[in-house]
């Protein structure tokens, strides 16, 4: 909580961006030989640029790459219980550099069709070029996507909608819906009550009264941007989806984990 005093006063006074290139810097020096062995021992893995996976992600090379290879053993295991993975379109919204999505082809197989879409020009700039056999697209901060109605079976958003706005929230959950099949399967994570440690006594009211919180005051989108989920918010936001796992995110090793949700589109037609 203190942390978050400081950032928020840092939010204030409008040096949150450059504290955060500064802590990228930190980031890189610290990880500078774990990341230059993990190079030197797989020469052949395409890794982004270095800000692009610390912006998106924790500038970790193995923790990007191998351990994001069990996410997505992780993914396919979650979803399999809902929906069959044979010839399905399957979108990675806000896929930032493919660290998921590129393992989706061999996790899950050739038999499904793989598409990302990420509102950072050079974080899709670096997919077009480096990732083969899967459809990356940019989209705006908001809606619309490129894609027909109820063209994907399944769709999936790994902390994307804590780093938006209210209006935005609403938005994409109507867009998100709309390109989702009927039938079709939504995962989204959120920042639930496990992060209820790291918001100040202001914040907390918020959360508490079930409201949603943010941490504006910089871009829209950007990692220090965020926004924090009350269960009960969520599910109104789910209200024309059926939510069908709700798994609330653990605090481990001092850390708080974000809540998973996975939703279905109502399929009128279905028995
Ligand atoms: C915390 S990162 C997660 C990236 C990726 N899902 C992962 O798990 O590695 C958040 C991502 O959301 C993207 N993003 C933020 N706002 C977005 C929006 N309105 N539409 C699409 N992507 C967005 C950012 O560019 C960034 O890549």
């Amino acid at each position: 909580m203190f942390k978050s005093l400081i950032s928020n006063i840092l939010r204030k006074s409008h040096l949150l961006h450059l504290s955060d290139k500064l802590s990228y810097l930190i980031r890189k020096f610290r990880n500078l030989s774990v990341n230059k062995e993990f190079r030197r021992q797989n020469p052949t893995i395409k890794l982004p640029p270095d800000y692009l996976i610390y912006e998106s992600f924790q500038l970790d090379y193995k923790k990007y790459y191998s351990d994001s290879h069990e996410t997505a053993i992780w993914l396919k295991e979650l979803l399999s219980k809902h929906i069959s993975l044979f010839n399905v379109n399957i979108l990675d919204w806000g896929c930032g550099p493919a660290r998921i999505t590129r393992h989706l082809p061999t996790v899950i197989g050739n038999a499904c069709f793989y598409y990302g879409t990420d509102y950072n020009p050079r974080t899709i700039q670096w997919c077009r070029d480096h990732i083969k056999g899967i459809n990356f697209a940019q989209n705006h901060l908001g809606p619309p996507l490129e894609f027909n109605d109820q063209f994907f079976h399944i769709i999936y958003g790994i902390s994307i909608f804590t780093h938006l706005s209210e209006p935005m929230h609403k938005a994409w959950m109507k867009e998100l819906s709309r390109i989702l099949s009927r039938g079709g399967i939504m995962l989204q994570t959120t920042q639930g009550s496990a992060f209820r440690i790291k918001l100040t006594k202001k914040e907390l009211e918020l959360f508490d009264a079930e409201k949603l919180v943010v941490r504006g005051q910089v871009r829209e989108g950007h990692r220090i941007y965020s926004a924090f989920q009350p269960e009960a918010y969520m599910r109104k936001l789910f209200a024309n989806l059926e939510v069908l796992e709700f798994i609330p995110g653990e605090i481990s090793g001092g850390r708080p984990q974000q809540d998973v949700w996975i939703v279905k589109k109502p399929n009128p037609d279905a028995r």
